[in-house]
């Protein structure tokens, strides 16, 4: 990994740790689907972007992310809608060398088109925020919403290789918890 890379993770992640945690579970989770099929960017590449991909949120007034959606104002809306494009400026600045795929990755992350490594890394920052804990939301999302909130993003064949992942990861977890539960 680009020390760059590292620098501007912690800088994020310093000022809104949430932001760190969001960014470390989509990369790990993006960075294992670049593993298991051809992404046609480097699954470091995927995974850098991912860490970044949000990074612009540092710039917001503290409480939009925690704003109700029905509260947002027209100017809100604009912020949100445009942290993709001022991500990338922000680390196209701080790393004039960046790959250009990460700065691509960075830049279509809400809107991939039909770019397959956006797409997958669309699919899975959208499975992550529909998991994470919100303070505007009181119980878990159904899945059935999860599902359709994907398939906004991304056609279902990709939607389908993102759970396939997540369904492996799961099982491999719940293998290493059962021999563990054996061992000791
Ligand atoms: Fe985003
Ligand atoms: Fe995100």
């Amino acid at each position: 990994m680009f020390p760059q890379v590292n620098t501007l993770f912690s800088e994020m992640e310093g000022k809104r740790p949430e932001l760190g945690r969001h960014g470390l579970a989509v990369a790990h989770l993006s960075y294992e689907v670049a593993t298991t099929v051809r992404v046609d960017v480097g699954s470091w590449e995927m995974e850098a972007a991912a860490m970044l991909h949000d990074n612009a949120k540092i710039l917001w007034p503290a409480d939009l992310s925690y704003k109700d959606r029905r509260d947002l104002s027209q100017r809100d809306r604009e912020i949100i809608s445009s942290h993709p494009e001022m991500g990338r400026r922000i680390v196209a600045v701080r790393w004039p060398q960046c790959p250009v795929n990460i700065l691509r990755l960075i830049e279509s992350h809400h809107d991939p088109r039909g770019w397959f490594p956006a797409q997958v890394l669309a699919v899975c920052y959208v499975w992550v925020a529909c998991h994470e804990d919100r303070i505007y939301r009181r119980k878990a999302m159904p899945e059935k919403d999860v599902l359709q909130e994907m398939l906004r993003v991304a056609p279902a064949k990709v939607v389908n290789l993102v759970l396939n992942t997540v369904r492996h990861e799961a099982m491999c977890e719940a293998t290493i918890g059962e021999h563990h539960a054996i061992s000791f």
